[in-house]
């Protein structure tokens, strides 16, 4: 079968359109997940795919599922699909390319009238951006037994709002169970939010695996004592002992090349101009694309959190997230490659630095991922920015992969 290309002009207006639902003065997204915004962005999308054919359910764990029938129902479908929930100061796209992109499929095989062997399947993924609620990836770590449902519903918010209420308020906590999903294929696209492709000028990047990523969280606790009144010797300053161990961090991520860390949160408490601060509460995020690597820069957070506790301050440090780097499925990267030379365009492999729901879904089916340039590789900020026919290009791949993993008949 020849190579199809995708509506280009609907799947830019849809993701026009879903922008306006937390849009934000600087052009970018703010629609943390579970929140109303959420379930808008949610219903929104419900609506597109019912009108597009698709029967929708929801499972326990508020994963929406999307699905155009198969010739045979019996087989598993081919899947795809990403997230709608953004960062505080998200973009349009992160995320929300990959689940428009999944329903753009859906309406190209409608308007060319295709039929396949296996169902289709999308799947908008909740929370996977960890922001609200952390760690990321929740929708799909809990169906891929990563995460017990249990424990993700009990997780919190800074303001210790429950996930599971949180999930009821909206209307999403539904009746289809998290266990016993499969796919025979399944396949995610995405901006690629860093800098590669765009400087290799390559219009596909074919995502081969993930970097691994270790979050933590991390409590100093010092001593609260007056600005004013206490020599700067007789101090024990939590703010201090922090702002050493984020030098430490990105010390070393440098020292493992090409190795990332970042501390993106942190609180102070009692955040007063004239308290010295005694407690700090921050996050750590340290990933690298070899395990063996990302385990140095844990043994040297470990170190470092030993040589600033010499210096006064106790240093709780909950390792609470570790996943391992990720290699997708050769059959899935390679259906992905072909689709890329069938259509026309330039392509280079790829790891993905960022997590992504497919970095859980490959745990139990063949998977991989499909990258498109972003301007200047920049994500997770509001002046993130792609062009329609990048984004084009991205999901015409993906129907492609799609197709022949589906069985055209
Ligand atoms: C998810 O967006 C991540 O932090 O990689
Ligand atoms: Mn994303
Ligand atoms: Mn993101």
């Amino acid at each position: 079968m020849e190579a199809l290309k995708i509506n280009s002009d609907r799947l830019w207006d849809s993701l026009m359109v879903m922008a306006k639902i937390g849009g934000t003065a600087k052009g970018g997204c703010c629609r943390l997940a579970l929140t109303d915004l959420d379930k808008q962005g949610r219903e929104l999308y419900i609506k597109w795919a019912e009108e597009a054919g698709c029967t929708v359910k929801v499972d326990a764990v508020g994963n929406i599922m999307c699905t155009r029938p198969g010739e045979d129902m019996s087989l598993p479908p081919v899947g795809t699909g990403s997230h709608l929930d953004t960062q505080p100061t998200g973009g349009k796209f992160d995320g929300v390319y990959g689940v428009l992109a999944g329903l753009e499929v859906v309406r190209t095989m409608n308007d060319q009238g295709i039929k396949t062997k296996h169902p289709i399947e999308i799947s908008v993924w909740t929370n996977e951006e960890g922001s609200r609620f952390a760690p990321a990836m929740m929708g799909s770590g809990v169906v891929s037994g990563r995460f017990t449902l249990q424990e993700i519903l009990d997780t919190k918010d800074v303001d210790g709002l429950r996930l599971g209420d949180e999930l009821e308020r909206i209307g999403f906590a539904g009746e289809t169970p998290v266990t016993g999903r499969q796919f025979h294929a399944f396949f995610e696209t995405h901006i690629e939010q860093g800098p590669y492709l765009e400087a290799e000028e390559k219009q596909v990047g074919v995502v081969t695996g993930g970097q691994g990523q270790r979050w933590y969280n991390a409590v100093l606790t010092g001593r609260e004592s007056h600005a004013g009144t206490t020599p700067m010797h007789l101090r024990s300053d939590a703010l201090i002992a922090s702002s050493q161990l984020v030098l430490k961090v990105e010390e070393i991520a440098k020292a493992h090349p090409p190795g990332c860390g970042t501390v993106g949160f942190m609180q102070v408490m009692p955040n007063s101009r004239n308290t010295i601060p005694g407690e700090i509460s921050m996050s750590i995020d340290l990933r690298h694309p070899i395990d063996e690597e990302l385990t140095k820069m844990d043994e040297a957070l470990k170190s470092a959190i030993k040589e600033i506790e010499a210096t006064g301050p106790t240093i709780a440090l909950d390792p609470f997230w570790y996943y391992e780097p990720i290699h997708f499925n050769e059959d899935c990267v390679n259906a992905v490659r072909q689709a890329t030379v069938d259509l026309g365009y330039s392509h280079m492999d790829i790891i993905a630095g960022a997590g992504h729901d497919a970095c859980y879904v490959s745990d139990f089916a063949p998977t991989s991922m499909i990258f498109t340039p972003c301007l200047d590789g920049i994500s997770h900020n509001e002046i993130e920015s792609t062009t329609q026919e990048e984004c084009e290009g991205g999901c015409s791949v993906l129907l492609n992969a799609m197709l022949t993993m589906a069985e055209v008949v």
